[in-house]
Parts: C-alpha cells; structure tokens; sequence
C-alpha cells in the first residue's frame, strides 16, 4: 500500500482511500473528517464491509460509477446508527442497520441516505448483514422479478460459488427450483452442493453445453444465471428450452459476450438484464422489502450469508486481490 498523500484537520476517522485508479496495491490507509449527516442521511459507525467483485473495478476506473477522488470501495455495510440528519424519523441513535453506499464503506464511520438502509434483526449478526444487500439482493432481484423462476423449474448458475453465484443457488433451492452449479473447480462446486445444489458441472473439464444438454434433458434448462460472460454465456443460452430466461448480471471473465440473436428468436427466450443499483433507484418499497425479507431469511438460517474470511481494515487491499484471483467462495468482510 502507498502511504497517504493528504492529511485532514479536525475530528478524523481512519478509511482505505482511492486517491488515483489503479490496483488494490495503489489504495492508502488515511485519515479523512469525521462525517456529519446531511438532511437525509445518517452517520453510522461501520461494523461489517461486505466486499464485491465490482470493487476491484470502482478501484481501476473500469465500473460504470466513478466517485470523486479520494473515495473508498465498499459498497454495501452493517453497522450503528451515530447521528441522523435532519428529517430523519425511521432511525436513531444506537440502531443496528444494514444497507448500500455504492462506494464509501471500507471507513470506520460513513455517512448515508437514510433510504439506503434497514433494521438488523436481533438473530443476526453484523458480518452476515453486511453480505446481504446487494449480493443476495441481485440474486433475489434476479430470480424474482426478472426471471420470475418458478417452482420445480431448472436453474443453471454460472460462478455458482462466488458471492452473488452462491447467493443464485442457496435462493433458487429456498424457490423449489433444481439449481445446477456451475463453476471452475471441484473444490467450488462440492462447496455449491453443500449450499442446495442438486446437480454440478466443472466448465474447466466439461464441455458446458454438452453438460447442460445433458443434466436439461428433452426440454433444456429454464433459467441460466450468468455473473460471468466471456466464453460460457453463449453455450449457457444455447441450452435454454423453449420460453427460457437468461440472466446478465455481469462479466467477471472480463469479456462482454455478443449473443446470436437467433437463439432468442429460436427459442422464444429472454435475455434479461439484471441491474440491482438501477432497481433500487427504481423500487425503492420492493427493495426495502426484499432486504429485509433477506435478512430474516439468513436470520432464520434459511440462508448462510457465508463468509470465507474477515479482514481488518489495513488488509482491505489483500481480500480485493483474492477477488480478483478467484480465490473466494461466498464472501469477504472487511471490519473497521
Ligand atoms: N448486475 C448487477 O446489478 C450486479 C450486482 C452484483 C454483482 N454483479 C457482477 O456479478 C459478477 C460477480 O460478482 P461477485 O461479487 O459475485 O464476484 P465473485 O464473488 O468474485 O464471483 C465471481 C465468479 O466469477 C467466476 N469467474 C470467472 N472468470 C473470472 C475471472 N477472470 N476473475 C474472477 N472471477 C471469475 C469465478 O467463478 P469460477 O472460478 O467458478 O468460474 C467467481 O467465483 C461481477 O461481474 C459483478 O460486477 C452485477
């Protein structure tokens, strides 16, 4: 890590800062100001960062958000109300809360739009809360809304073991859906079957189309999840069967995929977008209710909200590159 290139006058609170694009090695432990909340907002002591593969690209300048130097990754937090801004009745003081702040969240204390946030259950905890917002939201958002998966139909989920993959399985199993994980070692995959898969394929040793041909039967597998891109959405899609659904969520292969629109035309199928930032700009009543029906779920162990590791806040570099190695299996926390 590089040491800070700025100081701050003032009450501070300690934040891994961004000061240019570039790796997770170019990010600095500092010192910024002690937020105070704005009308809206509350301040809320962070306990819990859940860290997503999307925080390796807000770091790089390569994600579709490009906050204002210096900013912090972390996008989704748990934590303790501190301070509530003006016009801020549903939360005080000493609250335990979980929610999104897009950036900012690897920091002791972060300031965030009140609408941002829910009430922890008292059967959680702050680690699993933190892992929920947006990776089982868009899971959730996903599989509901836009796939509107029905019981007892095949879900295909490609990356079935990273964060939002894992999420995919454990909530398309709760669904009554038969989840078929797919991911890229056998370590992974054992690791999605103990999470509700019933069927598993290694796309590094098994040819993904041959695979879900096989394990789709006659009638082909009706919802492919697909945090992935690169070279396994298009034999994914090729597998669906007649009205199937096919969910892009995103493309941590690093390549965009172009899909022959004759598969969709074909098969009388769907590509669907899935954009959870967008939804929740969009629907913020159904993603309130979402979250908090989520956090009840894991609260009740319905869901694991795993988590493969806790990092202190001075190691917030050293999770983000097992992220981008695809190291992980379900989640990495960051505790301030
Ligand atoms: N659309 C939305 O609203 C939304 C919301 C959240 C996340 N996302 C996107 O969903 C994707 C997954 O996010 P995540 O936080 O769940 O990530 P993650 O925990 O790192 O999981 C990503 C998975 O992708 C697979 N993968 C394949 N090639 C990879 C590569 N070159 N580098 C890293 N992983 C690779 C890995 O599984 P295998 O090794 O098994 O292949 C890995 O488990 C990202 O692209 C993210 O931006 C989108």
């Amino acid at each position: 890590m590089r040491p800070p290139s700025f100081c701050s006058r003032g009450p501070t609170v300690k934040a891994i800062l961004c000061q240019r694009f570039g790796t997770p090695d170019d990010l600095v432990l500092g010192d910024i100001s002690d937020p105070t909340p704005a009308p809206g907002e509350v301040v809320a002591k962070v306990v819990a960062v859940g860290l997503n593969f999307f925080d390796t690209l807000i770091i790089a300048g390569k994600y579709q958000t490009k906050p204002p130097f210096p900013f912090s990754p972390g996008g989704e937090f748990a934590g303790v109300v501190e301070s509530v801004g003006a016009g801020v009745a549903a939360f005080a003081p000493d609250d335990r809360v979980m929610g999104y702040t897009n950036f900012n969240a690897a920091r002791e204390r972060t300031a965030v739009p009140a609408d941002n946030i829910v009430k922890i259950p008292a059967d959680l905890d702050f680690d699993r809360a933190a892992a929920l917002t947006i990776t089982y939201g868009t899971a959730y958002h996903a599989l509901q809304h836009r796939a509107l998966l029905r019981a007892s139909e095949t879900l295909a989920v490609l990356g079935a073991s990273g964060g939002v993959g894992l999420a995919a399985v454990e909530l398309g199993a709760v669904m009554g859906a038969r989840v078929i994980a797919c991911a890229s070692t056998d370590d992974k995959l054992e690791f999605a079957r103990s999470h509700g898969a019933h069927e598993v394929v290694n796309y590094q040793k098994e040819n993904l189309r041959n695979a879900l041909k096989r394990l789709g039967g006659e009638h082909g597998i009706d919802v492919v999840f697909d945090p992935v891109g690169g070279a396994y959405s298009e034999p994914a899609l090729r597998s669906l069967g007649w009205e199937g659904r096919h969910l892009v969520v995103g493309f941590a292969a690093g390549d965009i995929p172009k899909l022959p629109l004759n598969l969709v035309l074909l098969k009388g199928c769907a590509a669907l977008g899935v954009f959870w930032g967008a939804w929740v700009r969009h629907e913020r009543e159904q993603y309130k209710e979402a979250i908090e029906r989520l956090a009840r779920w894991c609260g009740e162990g319905k869901l694991s909200g795993h988590i493969q590791q806790v990092y202190p806040l001075s190691e917030t570099p050293k999770a983000l590159k097992a992220l981008a190695e695809r190291k992980v299996m379900g989640k990495l926390i960051v505790r301030p």
